[in-house]
């Protein structure tokens, strides 16, 4: 323990001084029940349908909301549907990152899935879908076929140490340009990948997604959908493994002595707003780097493709100890943020399409996972 910790109220802020916690006191109120899918997998028996699902309930998703249901009733195949009680109706009204996130689901199945030799043929919204608004009718119907071929995908490696990096990146070391590179050329499901560490780029991007993001705090609505999904300290976590997790000892401390709870985070008011604010900001200030993903319509299928070259971008960079996390609001379609959305389409898709995804690359120290339901519970 350092002797004194600065902690995060909403994913960063609050500083306060907490000395001399023992190492053991802090060991027990890490989250282990919510974090035991992260040792799980690769442990879920025989069946090579479960083993790769062990590792993509481990895929990043939308507020870690885990909207996936599978249905393995019939052999050699996943049923996946969504989970329509989980999605984001105020910050993504028609579904579309909910869409993204189940594209990670099922390319970390895939991945998972080669290194025992199985291929997977994936059908997508088989029964047809609507572009307003996910449904009860299967995301994907996905054969797993048995072939000898196929090469374990290297990227499985990477699984269990992805994050998505929610801290301030360390203003003095620049990402670079192979990093770029390498991220562009690990895409391979229709996205197209762009990225820049250009001062003059980076500094519009942190600029907007900076502008962004407080215009979705400014927002009643869509700041409480964020709060509302807070989980405060270990207890909640461990009961509710998803949503956003705010873990640890000085939480739980905070938490207990009365300074941190949703009703202070909703009042604009209060000390824990005022430093989460900050701490959420202080994130897109410090970007090195962007990263963001296109595709020239904005089908679900097109969606799915995102997820799958998103995650593979995730995994990358993780193999190259750069961290990287999604920047979402600015593409968000809520109508008020059409200015930014705006803004973003004309620099990062001058010629049309949806841009689906854009993140900030960057170095910051390891952060323990995030949250996951066990794969029994997403099992139909
Ligand atoms: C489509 C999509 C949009 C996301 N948008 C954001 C975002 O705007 N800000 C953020 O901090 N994380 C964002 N994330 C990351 C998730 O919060 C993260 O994946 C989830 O909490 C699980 O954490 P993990 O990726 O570290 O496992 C997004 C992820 C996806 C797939």
């Amino acid at each position: 323990m350092r002797k004194r910790q600065f902690l995060a109220v909403l994913g960063g802020g609050v500083v306060l001084a907490a000395a001399g916690a023992s190492a053991a006191f802090v060991f027990t109120r890490r989250p282990d029940r919510a974090l035991a899918p992260w040792a799980r997998a690769g442990m879920a028996g025989q069946d090579p349908r479960r083993m790769a699902l062990s590792y993509a309930i481990l895929a990043p998703n939308p507020h870690n909301r885990q909207p996936w249901l599978v249905d393995l009733r019939v052999e050699d195949q996943v049923t996946l549907h969504v989970d329509t009680t989980r999605l984001l109706p105020q910050t993504d009204p028609h579904n579309r990152q909910i869409t993204i996130g189940l594209g990670c689901f099922i390319e970390q199945m895939a991945i998972a899935a080669s290194t025992q030799n199985y291929r997977l043929d994936v059908s997508l919204f088989p029964d047809g879908s609507d572009p307003q608004a996910l449904d009860g009718r299967p995301v994907a119907v996905i054969r797993f076929e048995k072939d000898p071929g196929i090469a374990a995908d290297p990227l499985f490696q990477r699984i269990l140490a992805r994050r998505s990096l929610k801290e301030p990146f360390d203003l003095t070391r620049p990402v670079p340009d192979e990093v770029l590179a390498a991220l562009g050329a690990t895409v391979r499901h229709g996205a197209l990948a762009g990225s820049s560490n250009a001062p003059a780029t980076v500094a519009t991007l942190r600029a907007l997604t900076h502008a962004a993001l407080e215009l979705e705090i400014n927002t009643q609505r869509t700041y409480k959908e964020s709060v509302d999904l807070l989980r405060i300290g270990k207890a909640e976590i461990d009961a509710n493994p998803d949503g956003i997790d705010l873990g640890g000892t000085l939480f739980d401390s905070l938490a207990a002595l009365g300074q941190l709870s949703r009703e202070q985070a909703l009042d604009t008011t209060s000390a824990a707003f005022a430093q989460g604010r900050a701490a959420l900001l202080a994130n897109t200030d410090t970007a090195m780097a962007h990263i963001w993903l296109t595709t020239p319509g904005n089908s679900r299928a097109e969606q799915i493709a995102a997820g799958r070259d998103w995650v593979r971008i995730n995994l990358t960079a993780t193999a190259l100890g750069t961290g990287l996390q999604p920047l979402s609001q600015a593409l968000q379609e809520f109508p008020e943020m059409a200015g930014h959305y705006r803004q973003a389409h004309k620099m990062l898709s001058p010629d049309g399409g949806t841009v689906q995804m854009l993140g900030r690359l960057g170095y910051a120290s390891a952060v323990e996972p995030s949250p996951r339901w066990p794969l029994d519970a997403k099992i139909i």
